[in-house]
């Protein structure tokens, strides 16, 4: 996993969770694996003491607790478990990923929090297939598609992979809209190409809302321009430092060689 990712999730963690941690929070990873050779996960972000943190993939690996059988259908996940579903580097891997996300919809509780981090550059790298870049516009667009609460989204264009984030909110649904919701993930599963059994996926019409329910908007934008410029600034401080220390010899070295170039010399190294 790239380090940026590592750390806007991290910033997450800081921005909606922090104020929770001696509380009961469930978190789930959709493809979790830790795919690179650093083996890096966000498994060592959600360290609270009474945090649970479990990795699915549709892979066996390194960081995978839970295997599924189905992408689309996850039979091994009940529904409202998790107060927090996060995702970070699949997205693109996923050819319907719209219908992935109604998975982490079904499976998140009643206020709810995910927070997805998907490539809007890049190479194109193969986990099996690589079939999408992502930008806000249509992650607004995935909130739409859910019903769900938009709290944050936007692009860190400082970075190679050009990561775009989002934070979505399961909203707390009256029993007629938990049960809309219900009928829309069947029609989205029933479209899917392939065979897909999911009468076994049961719903209740209530469930207790997550202690996540207040979350703020925007928190992650904030911490994340913070940090860009903390960064530029240690950048521009460094930049400067070199340039007192070198600048000089530097000068000096290029006077040097006009002055040797003028006088028909060929220049030396000094
Ligand atoms: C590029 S890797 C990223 C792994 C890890 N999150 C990271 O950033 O290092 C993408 C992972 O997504 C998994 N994946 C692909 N489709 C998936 C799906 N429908 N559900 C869960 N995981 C999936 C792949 O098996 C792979 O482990």
């Amino acid at each position: 996993m790239h380090k940026n990712s590592l750390d806007l999730m991290s910033l997450f963690v800081t921005g909606y969770l922090s104020n929770y941690g001696g509380e009961s929070i469930r978190i789930l990873d959709v493809g979790s694996q830790g795919v690179d050779a650093d083996a890096r996960t966000y498994r060592q972000l959600f360290v609270g003491e009474n945090w649970q943190y479990q990795g699915l993939d549709i892979a066996e690996g390194h960081n995978v607790d839970v295997c599924v059988l189905d992408p689309y259908v996850w039979h091994e996940v009940p529904s409202d478990a998790f107060d927090v579903v996060i995702s970070g580097q699949t997205l693109e891997h996923v050819p319907f990923f719209w219908n992935l996300v109604f998975e982490v919809g079904r499976v998140l509780r009643p206020g709810g929090l995910a927070c997805l981090i998907a490539p809007s550059g890049g190479h194109e790298h193969r986990y099996p297939v690589d079939c999408w870049r992502f930008y806000p516009d249509g992650f607004s667009a995935l909130s739409t598609w859910l019903g769900f609460e938009l709290l944050d989204t936007f692009t860190d264009w400082s970075h190679y992979w050009g990561d775009s984030v989002v934070i979505l909110k399961k909203p707390t649904w009256t029993i007629d809209e938990r049960q809309a919701f219900e009928h829309r993930w069947q029609v989205a599963m029933s479209l899917l190409p392939g065979s897909h059994t999911f009468t076994d996926i049961t719903f209740e019409a209530t469930a207790e809302a997550s202690i996540l329910k207040n979350s703020p908007q925007g928190k992650l934008s904030e911490l994340a321009s913070h940090r860009r410029t903390l960064l530029s600034t240690a950048l521009h401080r460094l930049q400067r430092a070199v340039l007192e220390l070198l600048g000089p010899r530097i000068t000096r070295g290029a006077i040097s060689v006009r002055n040797q170039l003028r006088s028909g010399k060929a220049p030396t190294a000094n």
